[in-house]
């Protein structure tokens, strides 16, 4: 598995410092609003756990699978909600925790859905950003990294649903997705 690797661009020790700061800054600006925080399935999982860690204020947790990628490396465009929130976001502040945005059309659709429910507010936490892949006008509140305009996976990331266990961010090699 790790020699489908080109190259490392973010290790597990520079990813841990910098969710750290992110968990020090929204543990700042969410205090005492007890936020809804929403892990986008499957390639949040990680940060969210890890960013939960680092966020030591009231706080709830809740789950939702939404999927437009599959099994290519493009996104289809068309964003399927495959599991629900149990809770409802009615009234609540609510924060959005992405592993990353790329074209932006899954997160402007969850961000619809979250408004169309009555959400009080709804905040974007993003680990990775791919800027120049952008097909939507969408910036999310709080970035990590930004990225090049590369296929990566780790720390979550898959691609055809393996690699989401590696610890780094780094770029798969070419031969590994064209074959
Ligand atoms: C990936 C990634 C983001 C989304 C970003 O999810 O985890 O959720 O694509 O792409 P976009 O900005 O172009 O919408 P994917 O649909 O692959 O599902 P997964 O999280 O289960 O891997
Ligand atoms: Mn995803
Ligand atoms: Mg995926």
């Amino acid at each position: 598995m790790l020699n489908d690797i080109k190259e490392v661009l973010y290790d597990e020790g520079q990813i841990k410092a910098k969710v750290k700061e992110l968990g020090e800054t929204l543990s700042r600006d969410f205090d005492g609003r007890n936020p809804l925080v929403i892990c986008v399935l499957k390639g949040a999982f990680i940060f969210m756990s890890d960013l939960v860690k680092e966020m030591p204020i009231k706080l709830e947790i809740d789950f939702m699978a939404v999927s437009s990628y599959g099994a290519s490396t493009k996104s289809s465009g068309v964003v399927k909600i495959i599991k629900d929130l149990d809770a409802s976001v009615e009234g609540r502040d609510v924060l959005i925790v992405e592993d990353i945005i790329d074209s932006g059309l899954t997160l402007s659709y969850l961000i619809d859905v979250l408004e169309r429910r009555n959400a009080k507010s709804v905040t974007v936490a993003t680990l990775f950003d791919k800027p120049a892949r952008r097909s939507v006008d969408l910036e999310a509140d709080y970035t990590g990294f930004s990225l090049p305009d590369e296929f990566v996976v780790g720390y979550g990331l898959d691609y055809a649903e393996k690699y989401r266990n590696l610890p780094f961010i780094g770029i798969l090699k070419p031969e590994v997705y064209e074959k």
